[in-house]
């Protein structure tokens, strides 16, 4: 989607309190025939009640099995490694019955595709009592006052008509907004919402974020907010993970990252972000080439045989990630950020080369494909 959506309400840090969840060098690998896939590969990270983490990556980067490995919502075929800290418990050994009692009024989860995430045949009303009753314990009546509160504090108009209302009655955004009614019922402390609004207009996409900002803050929840959309993140997220291929390459407090970023591959994301004063009919900057094989990474920089500033070093050896000097919030992996020497150098002559090719065309960021780029 284009834009990037309203400004950051800063919500402040609750008094006393340190993060709500911790996870450290989080591992995920799937088992399949040709070996084991490594979705997650050591992924670090933190957030406190009441802030909201935008994690942004391209399809396939590990962004829904990162949070599913945290929602405990992993298929048997799974390996999960690695420490996850919510709320001072420490569930990395925790089974599938015990994550239960977690789910809804701890995490919740909303789906991509809220005709997946609804049940087609129970009326909307229903599918949010069920949760409140059976979670809250809330007997029958009370449960219903309630889920026509909740449909009304997401902007479902008439919540006393709609809450009879099959799924396949409401238009997508208004079924997106029952799928956050859904989630929110039991009052979760952290919130995954992964591609909330991919399928949906422009338009509508902007509203359904905007809600659920405002129920984040009023909530004082925290938000994981999962997007391949850097501009979706950008102006509602307080802090932002760029994740390839299971890593997180960048991460940085948002206002940081768009000022000061330093991994070519968030400048790639950036420049796929459709803007304003873009003339229409302006074509985008895609990200030529293909992400690693999974089950058999290549040794050096996972990114190294898209990246235009690639130089041998990145195909030999793996950045790790690193702080930026002075400033131990900015992390990023990479050997020639955007703004060294090295990389500014090979910039310059693209720049040159694409004006020499076409003098008028605005001068923009390079267009990533490396030698494989397509
Ligand atoms: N059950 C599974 N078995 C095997 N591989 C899987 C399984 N689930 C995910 N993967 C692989 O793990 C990798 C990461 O997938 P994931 O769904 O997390 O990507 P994503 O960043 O959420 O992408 P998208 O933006 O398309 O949703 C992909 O290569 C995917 O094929
Ligand atoms: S410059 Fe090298 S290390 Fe940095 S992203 Fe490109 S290939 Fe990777
Ligand atoms: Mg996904």
């Amino acid at each position: 989607m284009s834009g990037t959506g309203t400004a950051l309400q800063d919500t402040p840090h609750a008094p006393g309190t340190g993060a709500l969840l911790e996870v450290e060098d989080l591992r995920t690998s799937f088992a399949s025939p040709r070996g084991e896939v490594g979705a997650v590969n050591g992924v670090s990270l933190s957030i406190q009640r009441g802030r909201t983490l935008g994690i942004v990556g391209e399809s396939g980067s590990g962004k829904s099995v990162l949070s599913r490995s945290i929602m405990g919502l992993l298929p048997p075929t799974a390996t999960r490694t690695g420490r996850i800290g919510f709320e001072g418990m420490d569930l990395s050994e925790w089974t599938d019955s015990r994550y239960r009692d977690l789910w809804g009024t701890e995490m919740a989860m909303i789906f991509q595709d809220p005709m997946t995430a609804l049940n087609p045949v129970m009326r909307i009303g229903r599918q949010i009592t069920e949760s409140l009753r059976f979670h809250l314990d809330m007997d029958r009546s009370t449960a219903q006052e309630t889920a026509v509160e909740l449909l009304r504090s997401v902007r479902i108009p008439e919540p006393e008509k709609r809450f009879r209302s099959y799924p396949h009655e409401m238009s997508g955004g208004m079924r997106q907004r029952v799928v956050i009614a859904v989630a929110l019922a039991c009052g979760p402390k952290l919130l995954f919402a992964d591609e909330p609004t991919t399928a949906l207009d422009v338009t509508v996409q902007a509203q359904v974020l905007d809600l659920l900002a405002e129920q984040q803050r009023d909530r004082f929840m925290a938000m994981i907010l999962v997007t391949h959309d850097l501009g979706v993140v950008a102006g509602r997220a307080h802090e932002i993970a760029v994740m390839y291929a299971g890593r997180v390459v960048e991460r940085a407090p948002t206002a940081e990252l768009f000022a000061n970023m330093k991994m070519p591959y968030t400048e790639a994301l950036l420049a796929a972000i459709p803007k304003l004063a873009d003339p229409p009919h302006t074509r985008l900057a895609a990200i030529g080439g293909l992400p690693p094989d999974l089950v058999d990474p290549p040794p050096g920089c996972p990114f190294a045989p898209r990246c235009p500033y690639a130089r041998e070093r990145c195909h030999r050896e793996r950045p790790e990630l690193v702080a930026v000097d002075g400033n131990p919030e900015h992390q990023y992996a990479c050997h020639y950020p955007v703004d060294s020497p090295e990389t500014i150098e090979i910039k310059d002559r693209m720049i040159a080369q694409q004006m020499i090719e076409d003098p008028s065309a605005p001068v923009s960021p390079p267009v990533i494909g490396g030698s494989d780029g397509r």
